[in-house]
Formats: C-alpha cells, structure tokens, sequence
C-alpha cells in the first residue's frame, strides 16, 4: 500500500524518533508499504517520520540506479569521516527542491536488520550520502538545514509550510 508522504513544515519532521523492539506491531508490513511508496515516489530513501511515525527505521533502495532495498532500524552513525564531498541532494518532504549539501565521504553505522540481528557496516560515496540523509530525518534533522537560507530557498519553504 503506497503511503502518503509528510510534507514539510508538519512536527514530526523535526522529531529525534524513538528505536522499536522487535515486537513493534505488523513491521513487515510496514516495511513492505514503504518500499511502495519509496519506488511510486522515485526516492532513493524514505525515513519512517516522512510516512508519519516517529521510530527509528529507515530504508534505502532504488531499481533505477541499482541499488538494492536495505533496511536500518534503531541505527547509530558511529563515525563520520573528515573527508567530504558535495553533492546535489533532494527531498521527498521538500517537493520542489535540489540544493548542493557537503558531507561526510565515509560513514560506519551500527544498526539491526530485519531479523534484528546486530549490523555494523562501513559505507561511502552515495550510499553513505543516502544514509546520512535518511538518518538525519530519524533524528529530526533536514537537509536544509545545511544549506545557505537565500530568500528563495526561504520563500520555498514558506510555501510548502503553509499549504
Ligand atoms: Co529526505
């Protein structure tokens, strides 16, 4: 089922979210509905706030550039590397919007997979900068929170906020 997609400017985009337990009700399902709505969308992450709750759990995945579904939940970014690159980011919260972002090259997050089975995993280049993404939104962050607010990136927002 393809779930509908928080738009910025709702509360919950600017949540730090809570980890789950393995118990967490119909995870499975969960995670089904969102690689849905990650592929119908043409996103190459979707992070649980953006479909509206508050848990620790994102996904990354694309058919088109190839890379396979993975799934993170309850992750930590243990280290950030000193070495970064730029690199044009979009949102599927923030419609309308491709803004250059610098960040970490390298990544080593720690996280439980599907089985809920302990992970930890070194990544670079565009997974790392597709993680780092999706990680920021599970800690209440966006990516325009990094980039310089001109009056036009800050007049986008306000439209998106107050639709
Ligand atoms: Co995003």
């Amino acid at each position: 089922m393809r779930l509908p997609i928080v738009i910025y400017g709702e509360q919950i985009l600017r949540t730090k979210c809570s980890d789950i337990d393995k118990d967490y009700p119909d995870l499975s399902d969960l995670i089904k509905d969102m690689t849905e709505t990650m592929f119908a969308s043409n996103g190459i992450g979707l992070a649980a706030p953006q479909i509206d709750l508050p848990i620790r759990l994102f996904i990354i995945g694309s058919n088109q550039i190839k890379m396979p579904v993975q799934v993170f939940i309850n992750p930590e970014i243990i280290s950030y590397s000193e070495e970064t690159c730029d690199m044009a980011e979009g949102c599927l919260s923030i419609p309308g919007l491709n803004e250059i972002v610098t960040r970490s090259e390298t990544i080593t997050i720690r996280y439980k997979n599907v089985n809920f089975e302990d992970v930890t995993e070194t990544y670079n280049g565009l997974y790392a900068r597709v993680i780092q993404h999706e990680y920021d939104h599970i800690e209440g962050k966006l990516y325009v929170d990094y980039i310089k607010q001109t009056e036009e990136i800050i007049s986008h927002l306000e439209k998106l906020k107050n639709k």
